[in-house]
């Protein structure tokens, strides 16, 4: 039997994979270490994460480690002084670290540019300078509307030294969208780019910032930072526009790092909820930094020689813990590519694997299911041997996209680790270690100093195999500090959804007999099209400002690739015919609301859409005629 064909069927019998014997000897944690955590951890949390505190460099110690008075507003580190930057990069210019890579950036065309801390250092110093010369201080939100370049994540690092609060907004997010961020988060200066390099294209960014800023409804955006990438013409908007060149050409080497308390805000950042209107989800300097820096170095096992490439953008959450803040935290060289994953060929993430030996992979599902269908021969081209650990996340990955990921990239040889986590979670939170037992298709374990669990809708614990909501009932450091003004949502959503004062994550989940979590999806009215949140509420909003939609329902349903796509329902205002050209018009509206990110599968016109009596739309119903399954209890529906 040749090794994939064993493997196949000790998959089949067993289901389980164990770790190399080599590995285990060579972890940073090994199982018997492992155990202690766990039991330390919940014997004693609050020791147990005040040792990861004191791993990382404070300028004042916490007078506590958490302060529970006012749940489920959670304070963690209260009277700590510190500041994220100075872990993730003024510390290690004092070490070897010094003048090892900290950044390798890899653009579409095949360029690069690699930083070491040093390097990094200066340019995040230059950039700070620059953004207190415009007048930005402590406190303030600076916006990011970037493609995936170096002065990305120069920019991020910058605002956090200097006290601000960075606010990324997703470069596939429309201008309409961005300018809906620029508002809740009263940004004054965004950074931006000339455009950026896409399957072989020239995407230009800046107009797109200029009509999110255009208009009749004035934004407090006062100075818009142009990082020139791809040297097309743009305009300059005299007195607004500047550089980033120009900027930071005579700006100097050293900045002064601000000493923040450890609850102050380090980031925004908008995810999609139940409801029309994103949320902007606060995390703060010294919780978080804690949090992702003991799950990050835990959970990758990270070694001085580590290239560690998490392939997110950096404007989602993945891209500021795992792409930013998680690598420079633990002092490895991360990995950043500009383009597409199949340009030129489907081979270019493996390219890139080969080119720089990278050693640990971390992907969502969906890059790997399509990936899978372009087949072996393309990792097959490269020498993919320095890999040692791959990691997924973002939405369950069935056993399928597991094996080919385990034996085609990892030589079987290398741990797959799945971790769940969120946006509001900021660290991951349910995850294996290399050392752990691994079951394909599960989350495996909650980390010690976490305290997950599946419950009913009242709250009440259950059993093995029965499927249930998600909770996490303790506290944990880089837990979000609230919603952006909205507290009353915070609390309404997370912390009273379910009955007993748990977090509740939103998602549905069972535990089996030997204690391993299996996540099956939302259980909310939230889409994860991509391994990104999509509510349904706003892709309704955007049918419903199109002219000729009077009402519409969207629901997900399942997609080989993207795991999940977006169905929609529409009933047509009168005078309006449902046809191939009205629904090409919808599905462009639609992206020009939202985005490329919010991509329409399918659209039925219907005469009525399936209400309770109370008129809320049943989506249930309509998406259960979609999958052909039970729609459940329908003594609520009123007509059709
Ligand atoms: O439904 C879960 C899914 O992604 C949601 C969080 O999305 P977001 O805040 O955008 O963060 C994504 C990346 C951290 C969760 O509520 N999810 C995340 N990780 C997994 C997952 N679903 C299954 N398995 C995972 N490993």
């Amino acid at each position: 039997m040749d090794q994939n064909g064993a493997l196949d069927s000790l998959f089949q019998e067993e289901r389980v994979f164990r770790p190399l014997p080599q590995l285990v000897i060579e972890a940073n944690v090994n199982p018997q270490e492992l155990e202690a955590y766990r039991r330390q951890a919940a014997q004693d949390p609050l020791a147990y994460w005040e040792e990861a505190a004191d791993e990382l460099d404070w300028f004042k110690k916490w007078d506590q480690v958490l302060d529970e008075s006012n749940p489920p507003f959670y304070r963690w580190f209260p009277g700590g002084r510190c500041n994220i930057v100075y872990n993730a990069l003024d510390r290690h210019i004092e070490t070897a670290n010094k003048n090892k890579l900290a950044l390798i950036w890899e653009g579409e065309p095949g360029d690069n540019r690699k930083y070491t801390y040093y390097e990094l250092y200066r340019a995040v110093n230059r950039f700070a300078g620059a953004l207190r010369s415009l007048g930005v201080a402590k406190g303030d939100r600076v916006a990011l509307y970037m493609p995936s370049l170096p002065e990305t994540v120069i920019a991020m690092l910058a605002s956090a030294k200097i006290g601000a609060v960075h606010t990324l907004v997703f470069a596939g997010f429309s201008p309409k969208a961005l300018r809906e961020r620029l508002r809740d988060s009263g940004a004054r200066l965004l950074v931006t780019a000339d455009g950026f390099y896409r399957n072989g294209q020239v995407i230009q960014l800046k107009p797109l910032v200029d009509e999110a800023l255009a208009g009749a409804e004035a934004e407090r955006v006062d100075s818009v930072v142009v990082v020139r990438r791809t040297k097309v013409d743009v305009e300059m908007q005299d007195g607004r526009d500047f550089w980033y060149d120009d900027l930071v050409r005579n700006e100097r080497n050293e900045a002064p790092t601000e000493v923040m308390e450890a609850g102050d805000p380090l980031f925004l950042l908008h995810t999609s909820g139940a409801t029309g209107r994103p949320k902007g989800i606060l995390h703060s300097h010294g919780g978080y930094m804690v949090g992702v820096h003991r799950t990050l170095t835990h959970v990758f096992d990270i070694k001085p020689t580590d290239i560690f490439w998490c392939t997110a953008d950096p404007g989602w959450i993945t891209g500021h813990t795992a792409v930013v803040y998680g690598p420079l935290l633990a002092g490895t060289t991360t990995v950043l590519y500009e383009g597409h994953p199949n340009y030129p060929q489907a081979d270019r993430l493996w390219h890139i694997v080969d080119k720089y030996g990278v050693t640990i992979f971390y992907t969502v599902p969906t890059m790997i299911r399509m990936l899978m269908r372009f087949g072996v021969q393309y990792p097959r081209r490269h020498d993919l041997s320095t890999l040692r650990l791959l990691g997924t996340v973002g939405e369950p990955i069935g056993p399928e996209p597991w094996m080919w990921f385990y034996k085609n990239i990892g030589r079987s040889e290398c741990p797959l680790l799945d971790t769940w986590w969120q946006t509001e979670t900021g660290m991951f939170m349910l995850a294996p270690l290399p050392i752990s037992l691994l079951k394909p298709g599960s989350v495996t374990k909650p980390l010690p100093g976490v305290e997950a669990d599946v419950v009913d809708r009242d709250g009440n614990s259950l059993p093995s195999g029965k499927g249930g909501f998600l909770v996490i009932r303790r506290p944990w450091p880089a837990m979000a500090a609230g919603i952006l003004g909205d507290e009353e949502r915070f609390r309404r959503e997370y912390y009273e959804a379910i009955p007993g004062g748990a977090y509740f994550a939103g998602d549905v989940a069972k535990k089996d007999e030997d204690g391993f979590f299996w996540i099956q999806g939302r259980a909310d009215d939230v889409l994860n099209i991509a391994g990104h949140r999509v509510g349904t509420a706003e892709l309704e909003a955007a049918f419903g400002s199109h002219p000729a939609v009077c009402e519409a329902a969207v629901v997900g349903v399942p997609d080989a690739i993207k795991g999940e796509a977006a169905k929609a329902f529409l009933v047509l205002n009168p005078g309006f015919q449902g046809s191939t050209d009205l629904i090409q018009d919808l599905k462009r509206h639609v992206r020009g609301e939202l985005g490329p990110v919010a991509a329409i599968k399918g659209i039925e016109f219907r005469e009525t859409l399936p209400r309770t009596r109370s008129g809320k739309i049943m989506r249930r119903v309509l998406k259960a005629r979609e999958l052909n399954v039970d729609p459940g209890d329908l003594t609520m529906l009123d007509q059709e």
